[in-house]
């Protein structure tokens, strides 16, 4: 398995980590989604993502089983939903999701989403960081013009090293106007859905990720997600309980695809004419108002239209 590192991350981290969203939906899939993880993690894959928000904190109670006695293995990335209103409510927010997971500390811990509210949340992250709670923070779905604003107001030592963001072939927008930014600032990026939530694979551009993959002797999934982490400081966290799905992907860390096979995967996924912007995550209107006032105010100082 592949690794790789970020300047202001000390650990080596596998180029293809795990993800959970969807699990612990269903308690009788509970063990098998445990054994999944457990299994990437033997595999090599030692990031492991997840959030409050899924199945309402249970893929935490996933995670606790599955890592329970390789705690030290893993790299942690837990993500706190930003519908607490403010500093103190999201500090309690992490804290219970830590006790959630059992894992003593979070190796990274994210703000899901960003909102009007994206002072507070970060400054809490930042205390979390003090006390112990997180080695590193850093945010998620976070466009380059809520990260621009991110930053300032933070004490400066404040290790704001992440984002996470969608991107896989079938969702390049992050090309346009932010990968090489992220990269140039050493802020690693994980990459979420990068199979498309499985749909990549079923796609009308599937064929192309089937005929390379059978020209390698692998799977189209592996193609797609050696294409996701060609680049440094790039770690793929796609979502697979399937064990089959889980030894895929944990071989995609070892695939390096040449330059002539890239230039193939670009023709038949071409880049995007427009940049990213989060999707608004399924709040109460009088939010969704707050979050796109907030936006217009931002693209405005910053002179860009959105
Ligand atoms: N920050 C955010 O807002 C955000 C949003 C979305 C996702 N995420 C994170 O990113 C993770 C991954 O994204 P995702 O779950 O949306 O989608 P994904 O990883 O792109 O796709 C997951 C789907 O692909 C299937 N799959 C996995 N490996 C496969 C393989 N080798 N061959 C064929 N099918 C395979 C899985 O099936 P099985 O499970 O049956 O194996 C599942 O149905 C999430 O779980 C979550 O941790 C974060």
């Amino acid at each position: 398995m592949r690794t790789t590192r970020v300047a202001r991350i000390d650990d080596d981290l596998a180029v293809i980590g795990q993800g959970t969203w969807h699990m612990g939906e269903r308690p009788e899939r509970r063990v098998r989604e445990a054994d999944a993880l457990r299994l990437g993690v033997e595999l090599g894959m030692n990031v492991i993502d997840t959030a409050e928000y899924y199945a309402a904190g249970r893929a935490e109670l996933v995670v606790a089983d599955a890592i329970a006695d390789i705690r030290a293995r893993v790299f942690l990335v837990d993500k706190i939903f930003p519908h607490h209103p403010g500093l103190e409510a999201t500090r309690r927010a992490a804290r219970a999701a830590l006790r959630r997971t059992g894992a003593g500390y979070f190796d990274l811990l994210l703000i899901h989403w960003p909102t009007p509210l994206f002072r507070a949340h970060l400054m809490a992250l930042s205390m979390l960081y003090v006390e112990g709670v997180a080695r590193y923070i850093g945010v998620s779905n976070f466009d380059r013009l809520w990260m621009v604003r991110a930053a300032p107001g933070l004490p400066a030592d404040t290790p704001m090293v992440a984002n996470q963001l969608p991107y896989s072939l079938s969702d390049r927008r992050i090309e346009l106007d932010f990968l090489a930014e992220l990269q140039q600032l050493g802020v690693l990026l994980l990459a979420y859905s990068p199979l498309g939530r499985g749909a990549l694979l079923r796609g009308r551009r599937a064929a192309v990720l089937s005929e390379l993959g059978r020209e390698l002797g692998v799977a189209p999934s592996q193609v797609a997600l050696a294409w996701t982490v060609r680049h440094r400081g790039v770690v793929a966290i796609p979502k697979a309980v399937d064990p089959a799905h889980v030894r895929e992907n944990a071989a995609a860390g070892d695939l390096v695809l040449t330059v002539e096979q890239l230039a193939r995967l670009d023709r038949a996924f071409p880049a995007p004419v427009k940049p990213y912007e989060p999707d608004l995550p399924p709040w109460t209107p009088l939010y969704r108002w707050a979050y796109q006032w907030e936006a217009q105010r931002m693209a405005r100082a910053y002179g860009r239209a959105r």
